[in-house]
């Protein structure tokens, strides 16, 4: 077990400053970090072991000129989406005008496709149900299909599941090839000319994206509600063309800097000991990661001091990214109604409130220092003396809306590249996850 940080802390203050050290990171550890995912790349690739899975797409960068009018399933970690996308003359139009989407779980409790009392036919319907409301039986489509967990690919179009990510438990997928079970449940609802030709990762389709119309796009990733990322690798292996590798970086493991806040959350996930880094940088966890701390700090009567032992921090989940992100960015009238009525503590003190937002943004500063370092890794392995340029195409709510995420990655990249990183790009990627379907059967010539 880690140490326990709050030992000699008197006070609130004296609790967040130690706080603060413990969660920092000095570029010398991003280095080190960096270096480690470089290895673990190397590992995975051509040792076929180590945290990394260096999962094959089958997917080439495109050219720009891919054309063609494609269905887009987009099945992710919160919602599932469908969308006609046209591409034409290196022009992308979503086509429907309004948005098909539907949660995976309804907030108000009415159904929860995630979890293990749910099957497969009765999830892949609910997908199939989505994409009835944009086609009629008659009309046939090619589908790419956006699948956001570890999937090992035989082809473009081939994947079974490995494990789910993010939580999510439904039976009788792991190990399916989840095409046909797509195919299948398209074809319960009358849907045969709806073909689904490819299947991919939202980090690959986000870097399919931006490359689409940058040339020099070679990372793709997703810092949202999990976090991944891939990019195009020259030598894949022996006898396999330069292909972008799914790496599930999520799984990354080596020379972190676990507290015995991380150890907690991961002993009380659904997989002890997966998705580490997953754990410490994405929207699914941090929250808890926030909420760990403050019941360590209740407890040991430095905030919250007439907190009922059923009330906030004790209840678990209770603490959401989002609630990260009110604290960060100082919205005063959101930030009222989280505290009064949603966590219930009737008269927070400044001092308090000073604390809650020091230790959000220490979280916040902390997971993209981490997500930078592995992005550094990728470069050390892509290019070890750095001589091109590169843009790693993000998208993810954490990337897009948490405040100060995006800038420390930058601060971190530049901290530790000095004027080479102006080599570097980092380009918010929007919707990779469901136009990149449509690119990916594009490039294939459908
Ligand atoms: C999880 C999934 C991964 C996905 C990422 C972002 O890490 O395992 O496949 O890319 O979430 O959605």
């Amino acid at each position: 077990m880690n140490k326990d940080v709050l030992s000699e802390a008197g006070s609130l203050n004296q609790a967040v400053t130690a706080l603060q050290m413990h969660f920092g990171m000095p570029a010398s550890q991003i280095m080190e970090i960096a270096e480690a995912f470089r290895r673990a790349m190397v590992e995975g690739l051509y040792e076929k072991n180590g945290p990394l899975k260096m999962l094959p797409s089958y997917l080439g960068i495109p050219t720009g000129n891919e054309t063609g009018t494609y269905l887009a399933v987009d099945f992710g970690g919160t919602n599932v989406r469908v969308l006609l996308v046209e591409l034409s003359d290196g022009r992308i139009s979503i086509l429907n005008p309004q948005p098909v989407t539907s949660l995976l779980r309804d907030p108000g409790g009415k159904y929860d496709y995630t979890t293990e009392e749910t099957s497969a036919e009765e999830l892949f319907d609910f997908i199939a149900d989505l994409v009835a409301k944009l086609v009629t039986p008659d009309e046939s489509y090619i589908l790419g299909h956006t699948f956001s967990y570890p999937s090992w690919q035989k082809d473009v179009n081939t994947a079974s599941l490995i494990c789910w990510t993010k939580e999510v438990k439904t039976s009788g997928v792991v190990g399916k090839d989840i095409n046909l079970l797509l195919t299948q449940a398209l074809a319960r609802k009358g849907l045969g000319g709806v073909k689904p030709r490819v299947i991919l990762n939202d980090t690959v389709g986000t870097l399919l994206v931006a490359a689409y119309e940058d040339g020099d796009a070679d990372v793709g990733s997703i810092c949202g509600t999990g976090h991944n990322t891939c990019y195009f690798e020259l030598k894949p292996g022996q006898g396999t063309k330069p292909m972008i590798i799914n790496m599930e970086s999520g799984s990354f493991n080596l020379k972190l800097p676990i507290t015995k806040y991380d150890e907690q959350l991961d002993q009380t996930s659904d997989k002890p000991g997966d998705h580490l880094l997953e754990k410490m940088v994405s929207g699914q966890y941090i929250g808890e990661i926030m909420r760990l701390i403050l019941c360590d700090l209740a407890g040991k009567g430095l905030i919250f001091k007439g907190a009922e032992p059923s009330g906030f921090p004790f209840s678990t989940k209770v603490v959401s990214a989002e609630h990260l992100s009110v604290l960060i960015s100082a919205d005063l009238w959101a930030m009222d109604n989280m505290l009064i009525n949603e966590w219930k503590i009737s008269r927070p003190a400044d001092d308090e409130i000073v604390a809650l937002r020091s230790i959000a943004s220490m979280l916040v500063v902390r997971a993209a220092r981490l997500v930078a370092s592995t992005y550094l890794g990728v470069l050390r392995h892509i290019d070890s003396k750095l001589e091109r340029k590169h843009t790693i195409a993000i998208d993810g709510s954490l990337y897009e809306k948490m405040p100060g995420f995006s800038e420390n990655i930058k601060a971190a990249i530049d901290e530790v590249l000095k004027d080479r990183s102006k080599l570097v790009t980092l380009r918010l990627t929007k919707d990779g996850s469901g136009i990149g379907a449509a690119i990916a059967a594009a490039t294939l010539g459908f």
